[in-house]
């Protein structure tokens, strides 16, 4: 229990660094060197346009320029789902921003958050790394995400999609919004390589490839994998990006949609 207990404390505190350091990244360091762990990775451009319930979250305390600090999605016009290490600051520092590709631009539509439901178990036991967040302003008439309620869909191959505005770790445009397509990896594959970061079967997915090169990153975390058009997933964490052996790890949607259907009424 213990250990349960130190590995979710290390998942906030590498969410919550990962989300700091992101301005330190794009802003001070060289480009790194071209290698399976310096990309987006290994993503494309996409366009809030095919994907408008992408709803970027940015930050007052964000170290980078546009405020980009964590990715999210609309899933009825006035609630959004994120991760719950992605809901930690007060409800006023964020801003939403629906239909805004490059977050240094200024298009789209942007609402302040009124109130946060962070997962009340999240930190008490592993897992659980999901929120909900109200906006003041609902984003009426655009289109938005079903929660995946099937355990089932978390199986091998599945063809799942993430989304985000995070790093590319130098390899692709800064607060660019990028896709790529991860598939699953199951939950045996995740319990191996992350025994002892503590992958939680029941309650989260394992999705990426095994020798790397594709994945989310810092800075996407909050954000959407989509399966077959339902929010199947939230970015959650990984060992680095995209190295060998490190996928990344998603919250399971369906093992809390029962409770997160709750919020979003
Ligand atoms: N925790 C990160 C964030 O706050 C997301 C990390 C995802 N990592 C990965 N290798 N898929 O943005």
């Amino acid at each position: 229990m213990t250990g349960r207990l130190q590995l979710v404390r290390a998942a906030v505190a590498a969410g919550v660094l990962a989300a700091a350091s992101i301005g330190a990244v794009s802003a001070s360091a060289a480009p790194a060197p071209d290698g399976p762990h310096t990309r987006i990775v290994g993503g494309d451009i996409a366009h809030t346009a095919d994907a408008p319930w992408a709803i970027a979250l940015n930050n007052s305390g964000s170290p980078v320029p546009s405020g980009q600090y964590c990715g999210s999605t609309l899933v009825a016009a006035n609630k959004i789902v994120t991760a719950a290490h992605c809901s930690t600051e007060a409800a006023g520092t964020y801003t939403a921003v629906q239909g805004r590709d490059k977050l240094s631009d200024s298009g789209g539509q942007t609402s302040k958050i009124t109130s946060i439901w962070v997962d009340p178990d999240y930190g008490k036991e592993s897992g659980h790394d999901v929120a909900v967040m109200t906006l003041a302003t609902p984003f009426t008439g655009v289109p938005t995400l079903a929660l995946e309620t099937s355990a089932a869909a978390d199986a091998e191959g599945a063809a799942s999609v993430v989304y985000g505005w995070g790093s590319t770790e130098g390899t692709g445009p800064d607060d660019t919004f990028q896709k790529v397509a991860v598939p699953v990896l199951g939950d045996a594959y995740c319990s191996d390589v992350y025994a002892s970061e503590g992958y939680t079967a029941a309650g989260e997915i394992c999705a990426g490839y095994k020798d790397g090169g594709k994945d989310s990153c810092q800075g996407d975390s909050g954000g959407p994998l989509v399966l077959d058009g339902r929010l199947f997933g939230v970015v959650s964490w990984g060992v680095g990006c995209a190295d060998a052996g490190n996928p990344g790890v998603y919250a399971e949607v369906a093992t809390y949609s029962a409770e997160l259907q709750a919020q979003i009424g």
